[in-house]
């Protein structure tokens, strides 16, 4: 097993160290960017503008990231496409399923993005978005997600089109063109290759276990109703191949397949062009080196080479980010509230709040998460383990069976940690509000951006009082 690289892993101070693009030690604090993450707490005569000290846990969530993401992978294929003269458009979309908090959405149309779906109510939450006036009429709007004749998702899907002209419904399975058919609305529709998972060949894609999207002989049915639909036009095809994939050749391998295939039904379909879906990694680790240029690359001129064998014109390239887009944004504090030698391996930090239910994946999984201390840096550190507050066997970090050292300060008064990398999918499998394991209620959220000058400003958004997780479990609401 790989090791994945955490934290600090010396027992020196990690004084003046630059941990990633983000992080980096200045005067013994951790700093996210230029904010000193620990002065949230500890405040001394800062003036940082929040109304109140805050306390922990607290949830840090920091739109300037999912800016960055966005910019920065807009450039790049921009770059790569002038380079090769690739003659066709990138189209970034924010896949929601990743984080569907207000402020991520808010952000990302804000930064241009397109918008990519996956139920009911994210119909609902992209309604709201074109009532503000952020969802303007050029963004694509990309339903993917189960949406079979007679569900809500796929009749709210039906509704919105007159108030978004620009929606693209992406069929998983043949039945769901019929509800699309018999709207008699003009729709442009995808269709989603069966393409999950790792393939050398057509055939073994094909074959392969996975309950997304159509198998190919499906792909060809469904094209044919398409062309014989006098509503519906075939504008996206839809491959999928994993998530988080870390090795830029291996991606663009497993991308081949499709693109293949992308290529013949072009020559039939000459709107169609061509969605790869997510899997787009970002550190969430401190070991990452994955070469995004290497992999667009790679990407572009595999396309331009398949285009040309078979004599079509190469396609607009749509991405649908989730984790790119919010990993690095998101981060959790803690206080280390309590040191325990109890005879055990290492000595055992327990912080005020839940690994597990606040980072379902790390015990569900087994996923790593970057955690470094906010304060005492300059100290000497020592390997430990977490423990979080409840009392379940599995609320610990690092996760069971890990082969990554943890070191955080020998010294533990006023000492805070982050975990880091978590804004993508934890808060969502976890849920927002509701009731969490061991009662224990949901930490603060400070949301963080920065105004036209830089400088930041502060918004707090307050998480669950004692009361409010007994009236959600059915406790009468007379307690004070
Ligand atoms: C259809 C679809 N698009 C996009 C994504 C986002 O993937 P990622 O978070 O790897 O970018 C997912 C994730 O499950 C997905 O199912």
């Amino acid at each position: 097993m790989p090791k994945p690289i955490i934290g600090w892993e010396l027992e020196s101070p990690a004084t003046d160290h630059i941990f990633n693009d983000y992080l980096s030690v200045r005067n013994g604090r951790l700093h996210m960017e230029n904010l000193d993450l620990a002065q949230l707490f500890l405040n001394e005569g800062a003036d940082l503008k929040v109304d109140d000290l805050l306390s922990s846990p607290l949830e840090i969530v920091y739109l300037p990231i999912i800016r960055r993401q966005i910019e920065k992978m807009r450039h790049l294929f921009a770059e790569v496409m002038s380079e090769l003269e690739y003659i066709g458009q990138f189209h970034y979309a924010y896949a929601s399923k990743a984080n569907a908090a207000e402020e991520v959405i808010r952000t990302t149309l804000e930064a241009g993005a397109d918008h990519e779906m996956s139920s009911t109510v994210d119909v609902e939450i992209a309604r709201l978005m074109v009532t503000r006036g952020l969802l303007t009429p050029d963004r694509m709007v990309i339903c993917n997600g189960f949406k079979p004749a007679g569900s809500k998702y796929v009749e709210n899907i039906i509704r919105f089109k007159s108030e978004h002209a620009n929606i693209i419904p992406v069929a998983e399975d043949l039945s769901e063109l019929t509800p699309l058919i018999e709207s008699g609305l003009s729709f442009d529709v995808g269709l989603r290759q069966k393409s999950y998972g790792a393939h050398q060949d057509e055939v073994e894609m094909d074959q392969y276990n996975s309950r997304f999207g159509m198998d190919l002989s499906d792909i060809w049915r469904a094209a044919d109703y398409i062309a014989a639909a006098p509503n519906l036009n075939l504008k996206l095809y839809h491959a999928m191949v994993g998530s988080q994939i870390l090795d830029e050749s291996k991606f663009v391998d497993w991308l081949m397949p499709p693109m293949d295939i992308y290529a013949r039904l072009r020559q039939r379909n000459p709107t169609l062009n061509i969605d790869f879906g997510g899997g787009m990694p970002v550190p969430m680790t401190l070991d990452f080196d994955f070469d995004y240029p290497r992999f667009v690359r790679l990407l572009l001129k595999t396309m331009q080479e398949i285009c040309s064998s078979y004599d079509v014109p190469v396609p607009d390239i749509m991405g649908e980010f989730g984790r790119y887009t919010t990993s690095e944004h998101g981060a959790h504090l803690f206080k280390v509230i309590a040191v325990k030698e109890n005879n055990s391996d290492l000595p055992w930090y327990i912080i005020d709040g839940s690994i597990m239910s606040s980072f379902p994946d790390s015990w569900a999984l087994g996923e790593h998460f970057i955690v470094l201390p906010l304060s005492n840096i300059d100290e000497p550190f020592q390997q430990v383990q977490l423990g979080g507050i409840t009392c379940d066997s599995d609320d610990i970090y690092p996760p069971k069976n890990s082969p990554s050292p943890l070191y955080l300060p020998t010294k533990t008064d006023d000492l805070f940690i982050g975990f880091f990398s978590i804004g993508a999918y934890q808060e969502m499998l976890g849920g927002v509000r509701g009731s969490k394991h061991c009662v224990l209620p949901e930490a603060n959220e400070l949301i963080i951006d920065q105004d036209e000058g830089g400088s930041y400003t502060f918004e707090v958004i307050s998480g669950q009082s004692e009361s409010d997780v007994l009236r959600n479990l059915g406790y009468a609401t007379t307690y004070r």
